[in-house]
């Protein structure tokens, strides 16, 4: 009798850089699992015909990475609840003959900020979240369904308002209504690309915070912003957002493999040295 070994992959165009084999790896290894998980670089002319033949390559799911996230909501048979939302499948499994696609960041949002401030939603009403891209979107489903009501801020109003649109909780708001909104909020949300390496800084002024609003940044690299730090300094309780994509890998996993992973400070570990070792001086 033929053992199969369940298989999986991250889909994307470049995807080199995906640190999801280096999770994945990791608890397949921790947790004595038969399987592995690949790298799969897949232009995007290719990708349709790729994903619908997902099973047929050998593959359990996988990832789906920049940029097939929209081409994955098109291609699949189904959707959960979140991706339907969030407009984006970042992860696939198979149910019965059916490839199904799902979106991990909403989960991941909240299963970091539960971890790090395990009472965060008993103060939580108001969140301001900075950004409108499919980052933005997954918070917003994510905090709007737990009751939090959203103001989504972007440089770009018309796609503030495009998010806002689709949740019931969440208003569209210019960057200039910014220390307003701030004033009343008990959650502010990086979901921009500003302070990652290579971007310019998020430049706001935090003063109109209250001291016990808790500050979620979501770019990782570096690991800590100019944002994590001047909240730190002022005295907010801070998440960061490695701790987010860590968490969001967790579903995928316990589909692809039956078991359902633990982000442990030694994963983390493990990817903040990678994190560092590829940004030279930090
Ligand atoms: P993702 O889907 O990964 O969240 P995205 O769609 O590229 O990424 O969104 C990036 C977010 O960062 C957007 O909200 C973008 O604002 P715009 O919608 O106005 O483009 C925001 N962003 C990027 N560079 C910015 C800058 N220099 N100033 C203000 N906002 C910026």
């Amino acid at each position: 009798m033929s053992v199969t070994i369940p298989r999986a992959c991250v889909m994307g165009h470049p995807v080199a850089h995906s640190r999801s084999p280096m999770v994945h790896g990791h608890w397949l290894k921790t947790l004595g699992l038969p399987g592995t998980y690949e790298l799969a670089d897949v232009p995007e002319a290719e990708f349709p015909r790729f994903l619908t033949s997902l099973r047929a390559r050998g593959y359990a799911g996988g990832n789906i990475t920049v940029p097939h996230k929209e081409a994955a909501f098109r291609t699949v048979d189904r959707r959960d609840d979140a991706a339907e939302a969030i407009g984006a499948v970042n992860t696939v499994w198979y149910e019965d003959d059916q490839l199904v696609g799902g979106n991990s960041d909403a989960y991941g949002f909240i299963a970091h900020l539960a971890a790090s401030l395990p009472a965060w939603d008993e103060s939580t009403r108001r969140c301001v979240v900075l950004g409108a891209g499919g980052a933005a979107r997954a918070i917003a489903f994510a905090l709007v369904a737990r009751g939090v009501d959203v103001a989504v801020v972007n440089r770009t109003f018309a796609r503030a308002r495009d998010v806002a649109m689709h949740f019931a909780r969440a208003s569209a708001h210019a960057w200039d209504e910014l220390p307003g909104l701030l004033a009343r909020a008990d959650l502010l949300v990086n979901a921009t690309s500003l302070g990652m390496t290579g971007k310019p800084a998020l430049a706001i002024d935090l003063a109109p915070l209250r001291r016990d609003a808790i500050v979620y940044e979501i770019v990782y690299v570096p690991l800590e912003t100019a944002l994590l730090r001047d909240a730190r300094s002022r005295g907010h309780r801070t998440v960061d957002g490695l701790g987010m994509l860590l968490h969001q890998a967790v579903p995928g996993f316990a589909r692809w493999f039956g078991v359902t992973p633990t982000v442990t400070p030694e994963l983390r570990a493990l990817i903040e040295a990678d994190i560092r070792a590829k940004s030279g001086s930090v």
